[in-house]
């Protein structure tokens, strides 16, 4: 009964995940938004959110609401901690939805060991 319910709702997810067409925050992570000059989340933090110390923390593994968290204090000013406001830039630059999808793609990616 339990092997039917997972089956269930990996189906459902499948189907929702299809009605978003290809995963948005995958593409923002990879190619970023170069029409309006965003870079690629993966340049600045590394592939796949690995993270590039000492000044790029990594997003692998974080819980989505954490980094949704940071991306709306980056992008409403109320967080400054990031040296010449580049995370600010990026986040002035992308959507609730965007926020989103980019928090779920960091999520599920494997933290560096
Ligand atoms: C131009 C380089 C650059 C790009 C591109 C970039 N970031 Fe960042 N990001 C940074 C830097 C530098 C910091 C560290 C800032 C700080 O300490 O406040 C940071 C911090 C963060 C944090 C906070 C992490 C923490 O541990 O609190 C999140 C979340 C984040 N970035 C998400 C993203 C996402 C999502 C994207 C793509 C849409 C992105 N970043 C693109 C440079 C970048």
């Amino acid at each position: 009964m339990h092997r039917r319910a997972l089956l269930l709702f990996l189906v459902l997810f499948a189907v929702a995940a299809r009605a978003e067409g290809p995963d948005q925050g995958a593409q923002l992570a990879r190619f970023g938004k170069w029409d309006i000059g965003i870079p690629p989340c993966d340049k600045c933090h590394g592939t796949d959110g690995r993270g590039i110390p000492p000044h790029f923390p990594a997003l692998a593994g974080l819980p989505a609401s954490y980094i949704i968290d940071a991306l709306q204090a980056f992008r409403s000013d109320t967080r400054r901690s990031d040296p010449q406001g580049l995370m600010r830039r990026v986040a002035k630059g992308l959507s609730d939805e965007e926020f989103a999808a980019v928090a779920r793609h960091y999520h599920v990616q494997k933290r560096a060991p």
